[in-house]
């Protein structure tokens, strides 16, 4: 298991390792808006305070989606298209 802290309200919601995080019904409906789940729309956009280690490499399409939206930020990711592998902190955008 491993453990999403939500930075803004510190809400805490434990996910198997290797889910997505949006592949959560707890995390879709309350937490992270988002839209086409295929990393295109950018409304997913999170930023990661800590723990960017525990999350997938980024992939061409979230990398490009992020560019055209102009969150060029290492720390920025797109909830829909990275798996979790341990302890993080983020925040939607
Ligand atoms: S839901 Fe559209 S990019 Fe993640």
């Amino acid at each position: 298991m491993a453990k999403v802290l939500f930075h803004r309200n510190n809400e805490l919601v434990e996910l198997i390792t290797g889910d997505r995080l949006l592949s959560i019904d707890d995390i879709k409906s309350s937490l992270i808006s988002f839209g086409c789940m295929r990393g295109t729309c950018g409304m997913c956009t999170i930023n990661v305070f800590e723990g960017d280690e525990n999350l997938s490499e980024m992939g061409e399409r979230e990398c490009n989606t992020l560019k055209k939206f102009g969150h060029c930020l290492k720390r920025t990711r797109l909830a829909c298209q990275c798996s979790i592998k341990g302890d993080i902190v983020i925040e939607k955008l």
